[in-house]
């Protein structure tokens, strides 16, 4: 999988500034935003899909590679950039791994944290989209 928005990023010599914008550079409404940090090559996360839920996935800082699985496909792409965002739809199956420990990984989401919309075991996943 390519990454899916390359976000606008204003660049001169004081830095850079990328910038993103509800139902317009990301797709959906953003009701909850979450990052992960403190994170370690050999401690890969994710391991699950979700029923609804929409998301966009960024590394602010360092990188990591992000597994997709829609069940027939799986597609590999490292987060690597702030303005390199992947777009994860529902019944996706995601893994991140090979996380540098510097990682900032930002993911917006368009619903609230719900337990009951993640599909946490793979062989109920492939039962569900196959
Ligand atoms: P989880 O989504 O399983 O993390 P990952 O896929 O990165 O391994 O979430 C880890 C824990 O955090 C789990 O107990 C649910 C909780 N959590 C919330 O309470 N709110 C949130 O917005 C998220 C994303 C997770």
């Amino acid at each position: 999988m390519n990454i899916d928005i390359e976000l606008p990023c204003i660049s001169d010599s004081r830095g850079r500034l990328i910038f993103a914008e509800a139902e317009r550079h990301i797709p959906f409404q953003i009701k909850r935003l979450y990052f992960v940090t403190g994170t370690k090559a050999n401690k890969p996360r994710g391991f699950h899909a979700h029923k609804k839920l929409h998301q966009a996935a960024f590394c602010v800082q360092g990188s990591c590679r992000l597994l997709l699985d829609s069940g027939t496909q799986k597609h590999w792409t490292t987060l690597s950039s702030p303005s390199q965002v992947a777009l994860i739809g529902p019944l996706t199956w995601r893994e991140m791994h090979d996380f540098t420990e510097d990682c900032i990984l930002v993911v917006l989401a368009d619903d609230y944290y719900d337990e009951s919309d993640y599909i946490r075991d793979y062989d109920e996943f492939i039962a569900l989209v196959r």
